[in-house]
């Protein structure tokens, strides 16, 4: 068998290769060249037949040629999975300017609805939503932030301690961070001063009634810069209460508190009404406590390498379960957590319902 004796064959099957128009096409051809009783394993078989000298020649062509259409088969099947691939794509294809079907069954959490929106307010003053660990060291839950050894917040009925092995020191046990403050201080150790951050996560208190849960949510703030005073808490902090409520005149309040890690403190309060028995936010003859401020600690600086007589700044925490309660006019907390569809559906918000300051945040 000379390797011309081959060429009608190579050129019908490399055509019915290049002519194959699906994959199952190509790989009939595939078969009926190169399968158990395809046309070239034939040919293979009938080697054996042949003279020493003729038979090294003719295996040689069609080893050769059995060669070409493996590779023309395998350019093939790449030229297919390409033409496959742009057939799904045109069918596939999305048009990303249709209006969007909202209001199916999946609703936002109120939890997550108020993170989205108190991040878009505090993302326009150019805060930047920083995290940490819910499991925390005696040292960023406490003792960096100034709290002192005999504090009751150390104490067992308020805090949960991670039992530790046998033998651990009481100091040296782990703690659920009973604020999201310990983020402060990874932050400040992390990174050089300008700092704008914001800090939403899980806190968690021994607690346990129609206002308390033992799992709940808080937000930290934290700003450290040169210069950086009192009057720039107050001006953050009303315009945050402002943006939230959605209330332009929304009175603000700052009472002297005290807290381990500010110097001076303030609790701030937002105006609200009791008249008629309802609660309604915005100008009124109460006061309603919403959240805990103050500037930095000079120590709390300095526990984190930060030369207080540089930097100064400010910080603020408060409880997201309750803004989104009185925002929203949830009445009891502890249903946040029960998972109940016919609570989610009452309280919960379109998904892509996305807060911004232009639509409101509401
Ligand atoms: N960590 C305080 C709390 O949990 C809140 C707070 C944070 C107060 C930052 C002042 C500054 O009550």
């Amino acid at each position: 068998m000379k390797e011309q004796e081959l060429d009608p064959l190579r050129k019908e099957i490399l055509g019915a290769v290049e002519n194959a128009e699906s994959r199952e096409a190509l790989e009939e051809v595939r078969i009926s060249a190169l399968g158990r009783k395809g046309r070239l394993t034939a040919l293979m078989k009938t080697l054996g037949t042949l003279e020493a000298e003729a038979r090294r020649a003719a295996g040689a062509a069609l080893n050769r040629l059995k060669a070409d259409v493996e590779a023309a088969i395998a350019a093939a099947a790449e030229r297919l999975h390409h033409k496959d691939m742009e057939a799904r794509l045109a069918g596939e294809r999305v048009d990303v300017t249709l209006p969007v079907e909202v209001g199916g069954e999946g609703r936002v959490h109120p939890i997550s609805q108020t993170i989205d929106e108190l991040s878009a307010i505090f993302g326009e003053m150019g805060f930047k939503v920083a995290e940490g660990p819910h499991i925390e060291d005696d040292f960023y839950n406490f003792t960096a932030l100034n709290i002192p050894a005999e504090h009751p917040a150390r104490q067992e009925q308020d805090t949960f301690y991670l039992m530790g092995a046998a033998g651990t020191r009481p100091e040296a046990r782990k703690v659920l961070r009973t604020h999201t403050s310990p983020v402060q201080i990874r932050t400040m150790q992390a990174q050089k001063p300008p700092i704008r951050i914001i800090v939403p996560g899980r806190t968690f208190r021994s607690d346990h009634d129609a206002t308390h849960s033992p799992m709940f949510h808080q937000v930290e703030g934290l700003v450290i810069d040169k210069h950086i005073h009192m009057g720039h808490l107050k001006g953050c902090l009303i315009e945050f209460c402002r943006a939230f409520f959605d209330i332009d005149d929304l009175p603000v309040r700052f009472r002297p508190s005290y807290f381990p890690f500010t110097e001076p403190s303030a609790e701030v309060d937002i105006g609200c009404s009791r008249e008629g028995g309802g609660l309604k936010i915005g100008a009124g003859a109460d006061w309603l406590e919403i959240l805990g401020s103050g500037m930095v600690h000079p120590k709390v600086l300095a526990n984190c390498g930060v030369d207080p007589a540089e930097y100064q700044g400010f910080a603020f925490g408060m409880g997201i379960e309750r803004i989104a309660m009185l925002k929203y006019g949830i009445p009891d907390l502890r249903i946040f957590y029960e998972s109940d569809l016919r609570w989610l559906r009452h309280y919960g918000f379109a998904a892509l319902d996305q807060p911004s300051l232009i639509t409101g945040a509401r």
